[in-house]
């Protein structure tokens, strides 16, 4: 198992090439299902989870290579309509998947993935609007069994705007017979993304980008190529390492449209930023002002972000708070924090964060990706030496990131390890 070695104090400089998204990835690639052929998605992030639903779609009997950024994936052989535990355990993304086998096969055998390391993370709208396309979902032994001889169009409501179950539902509906209109969709860059990924192989969505989708099914799709999106999570991330190390870093390949809300609230805590259409520039040249942080649905605050902003308010000198309204339990970086000094107190879903002490290295470990994330950053300014365990975790969303953060001036090793 891996670890990084990081040595806090150094401020970052220079350029970064951000990566597709991962989780831009994680929905188009489940999309090749829909339609049997040969598709090549370039920018594709070179990460676990990529590497996850590649093992997936071929163990379903699909050919998946991953050659630098760009993915080859040839669906003409897909056979199987079961996504196994060993593949969904290991990743959530994974349950993707019942949309797409569900329209092609008319039925669909997927595991049901399970307790999230930050909390609960129910599927119970994917299945409510599977259902309303006319599919019949039963619970057995752990696994979701799906059954629909025609899927038909519906109305759904999702009661709560989700992302995944946003996915799953239109990737069923573009292949249902009639028209279904889709109301509090998602309206994330990945979904509108995938969205436009189906359009291109055929379908006939109305409403992408708004929260409404009108979706009229059609009889069949065909293979495309198509680029996945930058992953504005990881850009996020770079722009508040520099925002806490100081200096002055340009971010390449980024949709800085995506970015708005991140963008406008580094500005507030005193980041100097120049965008432009596919860069931007991130400079900080003293400590961030605290500021308060509730995150939301896009385009609001991404709760993807919420951990790394917690890092970068720990040397705002002052209070601040933060709440995530997104996933309510996703604090399992407080105590790992609290081992490298940080003053923070949480109550429910929110966390009041005493900025301004002078972190200190220490061992850390990983629990999810975006905790370990908010960890690295926090070693990045933290006083001597800090030891973060358990980088797997790391390594399922961010593609090089010790290699990139070196380049941008950081001391930090990748370390073979016994200890887990
Ligand atoms: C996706 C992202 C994840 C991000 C999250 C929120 C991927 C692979 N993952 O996850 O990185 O943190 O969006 O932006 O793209 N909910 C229900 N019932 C459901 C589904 C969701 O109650 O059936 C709730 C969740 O508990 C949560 C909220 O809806 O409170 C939003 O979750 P959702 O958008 O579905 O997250 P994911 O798609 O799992």
């Amino acid at each position: 198992m891996d670890k990084f070695v990081i040595e806090g104090g150094h401020k970052l400089a220079g350029r970064v090439k951000i990566s597709g998204a991962k989780n831009g990835s994680l929905a188009i690639m489940p999309a090749t299902i829909l339609a049997p052929g040969a598709y090549h998605l370039t920018n594709t992030p070179n990460l676990r989870d990529v590497w996850t639903m590649s093992r997936l779609l071929g163990s379903m009997g699909s050919f998946c290579e991953l050659n630098g950024n760009d993915l080859f994936i040839d669906s003409t052989n897909l056979s199987s309509f079961e996504a196994p535990y060993e593949h969904v355990k290991k990743m959530r993304a994974s349950f993707y998947v019942l949309g797409p086998l569900l329209a092609r096969w008319g039925q669909a055998k997927v595991s049901l993935p399970g307790g999230c390391a930050w909390g609960p993370r129910p599927v119970d709208l994917h299945l409510k609007g599977l259902e309303r396309l006319g599919a019949k979902v039963d619970v057995e032994k752990g696994y979701i069994m799906a059954k629909a001889k025609q899927l038909h169009g519906a109305k759904f409501h999702f009661d709560i705007s989700s992302v995944g179950a946003t996915g799953n539902v239109m990737m069923a509906a573009v292949l249902a017979k009639g028209t279904s209109l889709l109301t509090n969709a998602a309206i994330e860059p990945e979904i509108t993304a995938l969205a436009r990924m189906l359009v291109k192989m055929g379908a006939k969505i109305n409403g992408i980008g708004t929260t409404m989708l009108e979706i009229e099914g059609v009889h069949e799709l065909h293979p495309v190529d198509e680029e996945t999106i930058p992953d504005r999570i990881e850009a996020a991330t770079y722009m508040i390492a520099v925002a806490m190390t100081g200096g002055k870093i340009e971010l390449q390949n980024v949709n800085p449209y995506h970015l708005t809300a991140v963008v406008a609230k580094l500005e507030e805590v005193g980041c100097t930023i120049d965008v432009n259409n596919n860069n931007i520039v991130v400079e900080m040249d003293k400590d961030p002002i605290p500021s308060d942080m509730t995150t939301s649905v896009y385009p609001g605050m991404p709760t993807d972000v919420q951990a790394q902003w917690m890092a970068l308010m720990l040397r705002a000198k002052g209070d601040s708070r933060i709440t995530d309204n997104v996933y309510r339990d996703r604090f399992k970086h407080v105590p790992e924090l609290q081992r490298l000094g940080a003053k923070i107190e949480l109550t429910d879903n929110s966390a009041i964060i005493r900025g301004g002490k002078q972190l200190s290295g220490a061992t850390v470990m990983s629990s999810d990706l975006r905790a370990s994330a908010s960890l690295v950053l926090a070693a990045l300014v933290a006083e001597g030496t800090t030891e973060l365990l358990r980088v797997y975790h790391i390594d399922r969303g961010y593609d090089s990131i010790e290699e990139k953060l070196v380049s941008l001036g950081a001391n930090i090793k990748r370390v073979k390890t016994d200890l887990i």
